[in-house]
């Protein structure tokens, strides 16, 4: 591996082996990167992809240098290019996890980078490693990763990380998708005519209630207020689609609710001790895929 750019690059036996390997990760520490340099670029905020991939390559006996809020601490602000600054930072880490605001900022850094590239978010393009550990958790909590319907809810033209999970389901057997939004915020065409040539079945509905009833994996989304374009859109938007504790009786036994957090009022607190609720676990399980992630990259494997 390479780059790690965008969910679209991986298929499944390669997911399989990472999956199998984070599994035996479990638990553990070791020193198979002892030596290996991991740069943590972030231009935009972060917690769990930050510290979940700084945690992952310590617990591996490796190094982290950590620039976080880097819009504001690095030299972009006298006007360094992201590709000096790769161009740089390539000299002193042997991977560079990245997150930034712009769409396409992991594609411009890979395309200079002598050293893998590991797209933490870029904008509202993709956020593949959360997509694994979405899928990691799908697996792990329904123990299948074929053979479901999933219920993509909220914001779905913004959130990198639904449409990166979309793309990634479209390699699996008999993944049912049904896309539940306001109009405003559906999932945008790029990613449905990428299902529609993989002959993926999804469809689009504001129906919250009837879609929980049948899923399997709910995954949760927030009305990110950051990626809206209007304040009073995002104010309008963002109650819409709110899961209580009683809509939780209406799921299927074994069924799941996922969310990539953080949250911002569309899972009510009283879901958390819902057998349904399982979005804690799925932030723990990030560190086993991205622990996984750096030992196939850096070679620890
Ligand atoms: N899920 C996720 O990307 O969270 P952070 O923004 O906290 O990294």
């Amino acid at each position: 591996m390479q780059h790690l750019t965008e969910t679209q690059q991986f298929d499944k036996e390669a997911l399989r082996k990472l999956f199998e390997l984070a599994t035996s990760l479990e638990g553990k520490r070791d020193e198979s990167l002892k030596g290996k340099i991991l740069a943590s670029l972030f231009y935009a905020p972060s917690t769990r992809t930050r510290l979940s991939f700084e945690s992952a390559m310590m617990r591996l006996g490796g190094n982290v240098l950590s620039m976080e809020n880097a819009s504001e601490s690095s030299s972009s602000m006298k006007g360094e290019t992201i590709e000096d600054t790769i161009r740089i930072i390539d000299d002193y880490a042997d991977a560079i996890v990245l997150r930034h605001f712009e769409v396409g900022t992991a594609e411009r850094a890979a395309a200079v980078s002598e050293v893998p590239i590991i797209n933490a978010g870029d904008g509202t393009g993709q956020h593949p490693t959360q997509a694994f550990l979405d899928l990691y958790t799908i697996q792990r909590e329904i123990g299948r990763t074929d053979n479901f319907r999933i219920a993509f809810v909220g914001n779905l033209a913004y959130y990198r990380a639904a449409r990166s999970l979309a793309y990634l389901l479209a390699k699996y057997d008999n993944v049912r998708m049904t896309f539940v939004s306001a109009p405003e915020l559906r999932m945008k065409d790029d990613v449905k005519d990428y299902l529609k040539e993989k002959n993926v079945r999804f469809e689009e509905t504001e129906d919250l209630e009837g879609t929980m009833r049948v899923a399997d994996v709910v995954y949760q989304t927030r009305v990110a207020e950051e990626w809206i374009p209007n304040h009073d859109e995002y104010e309008k938007l963002r109650g819409k689609y709110v899961i209580t504790r009683p809509m939780t009786d209406i799921m299927k036994e074994g069924a799941i609710i996922i969310h990539p957090l953080p949250r911002a009022g569309e899972i009510a607190p009283e879901v958390d001790d819902s057998p349904h609720a399982v979005y804690f676990k799925q932030a723990a399980y990030g560190v086993l895929v991205r622990m996984a992630i750096l030992k196939t990259i850096l070679g620890g494997a």
